[in-house]
């Protein structure tokens, strides 16, 4: 299994590209399930889930083409078999996304259930309860979810218990070819969410109130082709903007939207960070001196994304004095306070909340990825631990960041990837 060496304190410099967004690109692949006509994805990210997820389309009888560094083209033809196997689904979580497409287009669907994750239970109820809600029959049986509406599905109101960025985009992808009109209220407005929508419509969707909490669906006879380019990876370019602050670098990071970043921001601010926008689409960070520490709580988007509370928590064992770091999406997403407490930090956990104490100088020691994002917090970490630290299990970090490695390299990091 490959790991990082990685060497610390040396301060990151220099402008880094962003890739295309892994959470938005998952549901537009699953999106091209909706059409037999050819659909067009541009700033794909060649990373781990991506190729599960194209390999699972394969699997429906979906071609499945790559194009150069980023572009795939997608055509569901013919869907031969309406179904996420076991074995795809085990190493991806993202698969359940094919259910509403495969509902919608095919009539059924057979989806193995994602098994839980090192970061919580992370159940499909919701998923499942909206489907029946548009008229799906859903039987569960040897671990799997088999849905199934030969008459297609109908227009309904949809209500979702709580937020939830996939099962918002399940249920669109899933209103979106049946009779009527649907209304998801409790919606997802993460940006992920927004992009999806947009491809839908460029496929000739009629679709209202993206973006907001309330989400209108008018249902059509089918869909068409289109072309559409992915936006860029918001949690990517946070945890570079984070990179930069924590060795007291000034790092530029190229194509990001800083309307999707605006929590990150204001905390990096509040740290004492200074931010600028050097040009359109470009965001700049300087570390100008000692770091404050800050309170960040995670909330459903525009609120602080919870895939950067690992990366940020790296960032406040540096910050002088103590911060409170609240968790509310996910119930076990502090895998990465043992590691960094074995680097020298100063947490304590209780409950959903974790106390970080700083400054704490940080050392060189063998650590362990547990998820994506706690293994950013681990890199970020290491850059700024005195000596080389070993990252070990980084196929975590395959699964979500295009050649992390080579970027960092490129704003001067020591960083090594053996196998
Ligand atoms: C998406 O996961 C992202 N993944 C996650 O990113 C992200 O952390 C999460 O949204 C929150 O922003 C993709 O988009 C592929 P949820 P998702 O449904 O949709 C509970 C990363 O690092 N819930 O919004 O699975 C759930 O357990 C990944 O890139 C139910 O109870 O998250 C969680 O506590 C990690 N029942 C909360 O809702 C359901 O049916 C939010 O989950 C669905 C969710």
């Amino acid at each position: 299994m490959d790991k990082f060496l990685i060497e610390g304190g040396i301060p990151l410099s220099g402008e880094v590209g962003i890739s295309g967004a892994k959470n938005a690109a998952l549901p537009c692949l699953a999106a091209c399930l909706l059409t037999a006509e050819q659909v067009t994805l541009h700033r794909m990210p060649r990373v781990k889930d991506i190729r599960t997820m194209q390999s699972l389309l394969t699997h429906t009888g979906t071609e499945v083409v790559e194009e150069g560094a980023s572009t795939v083209r997608v055509r569901a033809g013919r869907i031969t078999s309406p179904e996420a196997p076991y074995e795809v689904v085990k190493t991806m979580r993202a698969s359940s996304l094919v259910l509403g497409p495969l509902v919608g287009r095919a009539g059924r669907a057979r989806v193995s259930m994602p098994g839980g994750c090192a970061i919580g239970a992370r159940p499909i109820n919701l998923h499942m309860t909206g489907l029946e809600r548009l008229g799906a029959e859903i039987h569960q049986s040897h671990g799997y979810v088999e849905a199934s509406a030969p008459n297609g599905l109908k227009g309904t109101h949809v209500h979702f218990d709580r937020i939830t960025v996939t099962g918002t985009e399940d249920l669109m992808m899933a209103a979106v070819l049946a009779h009527g009109e649907t209304v998801l209220e409790n919606a997802a407005r993460e940006p992920e969410v927004v992009d999806l929508a947009e491809l839908l419509i460029k496929m000739g969707a009629k679709i209202q109130g993206v973006g907001t909490s309330r989400i209108q669906i008018e249902g059509v006879s089918s869909l068409h082709g289109a072309e559409h380019t992915i936006i860029p990876d918001r949690i990517e370019a946070g945890t570079f903007l984070i990179a930069g602050a924590i060795t007291g670098g000034d790092v530029t990071v190229a194509s990001c939207d800083k309307d999707h970043l605006s929590a990150l921001i204001f905390k990096l601010q509040q740290t004492g960070c200074e931010i600028t926008e050097p040009g359109v689409g470009k965001l700049r960070v300087r570390a100008l001196g000692k770091l404050r520490s800050v309170d960040i709580k995670t909330e459903e988007h525009p609120g602080f994304a919870t895939d950067l509370q690992a990366q940020f928590m790296a960032l406040l064992t540096q910050a002088e004095g103590i911060s409170f770091v609240t968790e509310t999406i996910f119930e076990n997403r502090f895998m990465h306070v043992l590691e960094l407490v074995r680097m020298g930090a100063n947490i304590r956990i209780e409950g959903r909340q974790a106390i970080v104490a700083g400054r704490t100088p940080l050392s060189s020691a063998q650590v362990i990825c547990s998820d994506l994002r706690a293994s950013a917090s681990l890199v970020l970490a290491a850059l700024v631990g005195e000596g080389i630290t070993e990252v070990n299990r980084v196929y975590h970090m395959d699964r979500g960041y295009e050649s992390f490695d080579l970027k960092l390299a490129g704003l001067g990091a020591k960083i090594n990837r053996s196998h």
